[in-house]
């Protein structure tokens, strides 16, 4: 059986990169909604409607469980889609309450996009754990849109970013939580305009420990010693529901691993 891995579009890669190197024996479905990119800027109602659509596609796919890789869509519709499918759903959320406790008492930016920003999700979360109101929210929409168009640096990014900064006194803070997955495509530029002490963190670890805990519960883990590290070899790539097998298309999904892999040392 199938792992579903899902994100409106190469954001939710870094899930997908990270349960390859926790889970090598897994096989993988990875599906990047890219028609109807972005989702962040949709409404709640049309997000609901799209990641429905995807988990029709992912129960029809053989799937064990389904990561949706996607702060966005988590905050829109996990909760929806758990009662309405009896397949296991893990959803990514920002990594509120790690940054806060290791900003010791220094300020927390969250950067998401604009709807997981507003949706409560985010906002009962950071009430629940933020009782020293240390935490500003920080929606990006455009980082987005840099990352489906393949622009990961660049002189737009780099001025997007610090005209997002430049109202923060950026000493008071400690940590930003990459709240969209999009976003660790940026981390060098992120690293080049924040000073040493802010510390970048995010979700995607915590969520496949999570799928890892939850397939250990079920008797579902795949475990034959780490024999298929090789990044590609047990996924299959989904735009929008069609397949990708093109060479091209590959190359270009390599090409976004070792991104992610060099990211990752960030
Ligand atoms: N990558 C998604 C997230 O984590 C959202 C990107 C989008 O706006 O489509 O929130």
């Amino acid at each position: 059986m199938n792992i579903g891995i899902f994100d409106s579009g190469i954001g939710g890669m870094t899930l997908l990169h990270q349960a390859l190197v926790m889970l090598p024996d897994e096989s993988y479905i990875f599906y990047a909604d890219t028609d109807n990119a972005p989702y962040g800027t949709k409404s709640r109602e049309q997000v609901i409607a799209l990641v429905d659509d995807v988990m029709r596609f992912m129960t029809m796919h053989d799937c064990k469980a389904v990561v949706i890789a996607c702060n966005t869509a988590t905050a829109a519709a996990a909760e929806i889609m758990r009662q309405k499918y009896p397949v296991p759903i893990i959803g990514i959320e920002p990594a509120v309450k790690p940054a806060i406790k290791e900003s010791h008492g220094k300020r927390v930016i969250v950067a998401a996009t604009p709807l997981t920003v507003r949706e409560e999700k985010l906002q009962n979360l950071v009430r629940r754990v933020d009782d020293t109101h240390l935490v500003d929210l920080l929606a990006l929409p455009r980082l987005v849109e840099f990352a489906e168009r393949g622009e990961f640096v660049s002189d737009g990014v780099e001025q997007y970013l610090r005209n997002a900064f430049s109202p923060y006194r950026l000493e008071d803070y400690a940590e930003l939580v990459l709240g969209c997955t999009h976003f660790n495509y940026f981390k060098d530029t992120f690293r080049k305009i924040l000073p040493v002490n802010v510390h970048m963190i995010d979700g995607s670890e915590g969520t496949i420990r999570q799928l890892v805990h939850v397939l250990e519960h079920k008797k579902q883990l795949e475990r034959n010693g780490g024999n298929n590290r090789e990044f590609d070899a047990r996924v299959k790539y989904f735009s929008s529901g069609r397949e990708l097998k093109g060479e091209q298309e590959l190359a270009y999904i390599r090409k976004l691993h070792e991104r992610l892999e060099k990211m990752r040392e960030l």
